[in-house]
């Protein structure tokens, strides 16, 4: 299994959703993050000497995938998540040890 974190466009969850759910991924948490990448946020305005860093509104996606869904799902997002600007964000990929369906006591990828 894999554990995909990535950090996307707020405007761009619902599409990045309806696209995994369209590939088989049932489940999904999101949070609503603030973050920078290399622009910090902005572009790169000198206040004398030194940098403002602002932080931009980011959604973060966290989704354990079957290792045979993980590589089709760093595609859809980054496909679906793209607009070519600046601050589209980053898609992350640990490898996940376990995971278990609470209510059942399933574990492994049929907990997904
Ligand atoms: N190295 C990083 N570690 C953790 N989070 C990051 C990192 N880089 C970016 N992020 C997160 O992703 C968001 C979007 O980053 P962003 O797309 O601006 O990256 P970038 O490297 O600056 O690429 P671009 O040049 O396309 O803007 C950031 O606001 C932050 O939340
Ligand atoms: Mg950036």
């Amino acid at each position: 299994m894999k554990f995909i974190i990535a950090i996307i466009q707020p405007h761009k969850l619902d599409e990045v959703r309806e696209a995994l759910g369209e590939i088989g991924i049932q489940g999904m948490t999101t949070t609503e993050v603030r973050g920078f990448g290399r622009q910090k946020g902005h572009q790169e305005i000198y206040r004398g000497s030194e940098y403002t860093i602002n932080y931009v509104p980011k959604i973060k996606l966290e989704i354990a995938v079957p290792d045979d869904l993980a590589e089709r799902a760093g595609e859809v997002i980054r496909e679906k998540a793209r607009t070519g600007n600046i601050g589209d964000g980053k898609i992350f990929v640990f490898n996940l040890e376990s995971a278990v369906r609470v209510r059942t006591g399933e574990s492994g990828p049929e907990a997904l």
